[in-house]
């Protein structure tokens, strides 16, 4: 491909971002080749090697809390492609995008941590996070909290935000254990699908941790 039309694909792709509200200043930081690396976790790339425990993660209790609208990946194609996606959004530094949270030296998969960038506000990444039923109750998610905000905010970042489905007192207490202060409630934000095809919809607490 000669430099101009690299330039002009450049230029049509950027003036697309533009339209579609997706600006260089709503990117997420670049996720370090190493990943995060805190003395109690580390939180990297996602892996190939990560298919069966990511699988597993999907399908585990509780994951429906987290994101209702999701629909659980459940083959090892379905993992590829996930993944494949998940290697451009490294490589754009674009969310959603997530990572591996594991123990230090160690390269099972324990649990999740997700960014999603905010468009519609300045410099803010919104946090989700989840653990494999077997590193539940071991506190690596208040590590993946310590570890994690303080990095986005080192970052530039200068918001970083959660949100829960109200009574979701683990979620709760999480995300203050991490900083993150609750703000408010957000009403009906999360969708609840019941089986007779009606929605409901869920109030959530807002959580955020300002730039210091
Ligand atoms: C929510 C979730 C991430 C918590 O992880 P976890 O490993 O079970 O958390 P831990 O057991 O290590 O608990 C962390 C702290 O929260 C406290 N906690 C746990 N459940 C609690 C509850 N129901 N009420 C109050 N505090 C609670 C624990 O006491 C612990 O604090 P301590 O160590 O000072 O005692 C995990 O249960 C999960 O993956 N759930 C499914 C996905 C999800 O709901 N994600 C959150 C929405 S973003």
């Amino acid at each position: 491909m000669s430099a101009v039309t690299a330039r002009l694909r450049r230029l049509v792709a950027e003036r697309l971002r533009d339209r579609l509200g997706v600006h260089d200043d709503a990117r997420l930081p670049r996720i370090p080749a190493e990943g995060v690396v805190a003395p109690d976790v580390v939180l990297r790339r996602y892996r190939p090697e990560d298919a069966d425990s990511r699988l597993r993660l999907e399908s585990s209790p509780g994951l429906d809390r987290w994101d209702a609208r999701c629909r659980s990946a459940t083959t090892r194609a379905e993992f590829d492609a996930w993944l494949a996606e998940q290697q451009r959004r490294y490589a754009a530094a674009r969310g959603p995008c997530s990572l591996a949270v594991c123990a230090p030296g160690a390269p099972d998969l324990l649990g999740d941590l997700t960014f999603w960038r905010l468009r519609d506000r300045w410099n803010s990444v919104e946090l989700g996070v989840a653990m494999l039923p077997d590193a539940r109750n071991l506190r690596w998610v208040l590590a993946t909290g310590a570890a994690v905000v303080p990095w986005l905010h080192a970052q530039g970042v200068q918001r970083v935000e959660a949100h829960h489905v109200v009574g979701h007192d683990a979620a709760c207490f999480v995300a203050r254990a991490g900083g993150l202060a609750v703000e408010g409630v957000l009403r009906g934000v999360f969708p609840q699908h019941a089986g007779d095809g009606t929605t409901r919809w869920l109030d959530a607490c807002a959580h955020a941790s300002v730039a210091p």
